[in-house]
């Protein structure tokens, strides 16, 4: 029903324009009380073996919204109504910025992958505070809150920008997230490296940690494919020397590999990190190599390409606790999560595993033995 409807509709619609399209419904969805009961019912149904902690919560599933989705948290509910068990909102920037001009947006049908340079379009740290301050649950779920660089901002007083939206936002953070991988933000990725990522997260820490409390909120770094492996184990080592809770793995790839299906040459020429189908080896590979390193250290998101159910179990044989997705979710619609949570299950009752928490990672586990 879905493909045959973004086939007739949403592929014929410039691509940024359908996902606003899409969004409204599902925010308005969200906001009629049977509506959203119903699509819960469909969406959403209880699957008590898929529970599964991480952070010190307790989630629903280990399946995630993506950050990029709902970058400025107005629909929160909306993607809990359609069986998401997390919702990552941002990347939020310490300034509202309106992104990189359009079309910034670009689909590549055949290859089942996406190609953006949004460039951070959002309304700034301040007004997504006072949205997350003034919002009344309806679906109790896990938020968690990536920041990012403000665009005008110089590299070298990235620190304070990141730290001013950590003061803003981590109360509301379930779980705070460092982006340094957006290829869409000029010099973002060079954040990366240790010697610049130790004081950012060391900073925001601090500031996380003076501005929340009461309790301790977790911090996660989320990481490029396109770092060389030696890099990825830098960072690894630099999580665990710093006590980070977790670490994200991956952004869009700057890559061009794995295309072939798209009838259009000019499109995969266009800027811009690439996400979906053509993402998963080196999303899988990097996630693999992150546990092979730390273990149960540090709590592993592994995204990138993931696009069925078979996807998030490899992810969470690999070491993922929680596993994201975003572009297959554009190519396979509303009851997305049904799916995907449905074939988990299934792939667990046949394991030999009693549990999620038990699975993870035990390909890894195996291959390093
Ligand atoms: C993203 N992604 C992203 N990531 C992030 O940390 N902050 C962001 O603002 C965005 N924005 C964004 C916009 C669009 C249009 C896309 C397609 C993606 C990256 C996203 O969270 C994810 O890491 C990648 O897309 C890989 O996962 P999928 O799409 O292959 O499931």
């Amino acid at each position: 029903m879905y493909e045959l409807f973004f086939r007739l509709v949403f592929r014929r619609m410039d691509a940024e324009k359908a996902h606003h399209l899409a969004f409204r419904w599902i925010r308005v969805a969200a906001r009629v009380p049977g509506v959203r009961a119903l699509v819960r019912a469909v969406a959403a149904p209880r699957r008590a073996a898929l529970r599964i902690v991480a952070f010190g919560r307790e989630m629903s599933g280990p399946f995630g919204l993506a950050a990029g989705f709902d970058k400025n948290a107005v629909a929160i509910d909306g993607m809990s109504m359609l069986g998401f068990d997390h919702v990552e909102i941002g990347t939020v920037t310490a300034q509202p910025q309106p992104g990189n001009p359009a079309p910034r947006l670009f689909r590549l049908v055949e290859d089942r992958a996406l190609i953006n340079r949004m460039g951070f379009n959002n309304d700034g740290s301040a007004a997504v505070a006072a949205r997350l301050g003034a919002r009344r649950t309806v679906f109790p779920t896990t938020v968690g809150v990536n920041i990012g660089k403000t665009k005008v901002v110089p590299e070298d007083e990235a620190v304070q920008d990141y730290v001013a939206s950590a003061e803003r936002l981590a109360r509301y953070a379930d779980y705070l997230v460092v982006n340094v991988s957006s290829p869409n933000t000029p010099g973002l990725r060079n954040l990366q490296a240790t010697a610049a990522l130790r004081p950012l997260l060391a900073a925001v820490r601090e500031a996380a940690d003076r501005t929340v409390t009461e309790r301790r909120v977790p911090l996660l770094v989320k990481i490029a494919p396109d770092l060389a492996d030696g890099d990825v184990d830098a960072v690894a080592d630099l999580a665990v020397e710093l006590g980070l809770d977790g670490i994200i793995a991956t952004n869009t790839t700057i890559a061009r590999d794995g295309l072939g299906l798209t009838a259009d040459p000019a499109r995969t020429a266009e800027t811009g990190g690439l996400s979906g189908a053509p993402l998963k080896d080196r999303s899988l590979e990097v996630l693999r190599r992150l546990y092979a390193r730390v273990g149960d250290r540090i709590t592993l998101v592994g995204v990138g390409g993931v696009e069925d159910a078979e996807d998030a179990w490899q992810r969470i044989l690999a070491g993922a606790t929680l596993v994201q997705g975003y572009s297959a979710f554009i190519y396979r619609g509303p009851f997305w999560m049904r799916a995907v949570h449905k074939g988990l299950a299934a792939r667990l009752a046949a394991s030999p595993y009693a549990t999620l928490a038990d699975a993870v990672g035990a390909d890894t586990r195996k291959a390093t033995s």
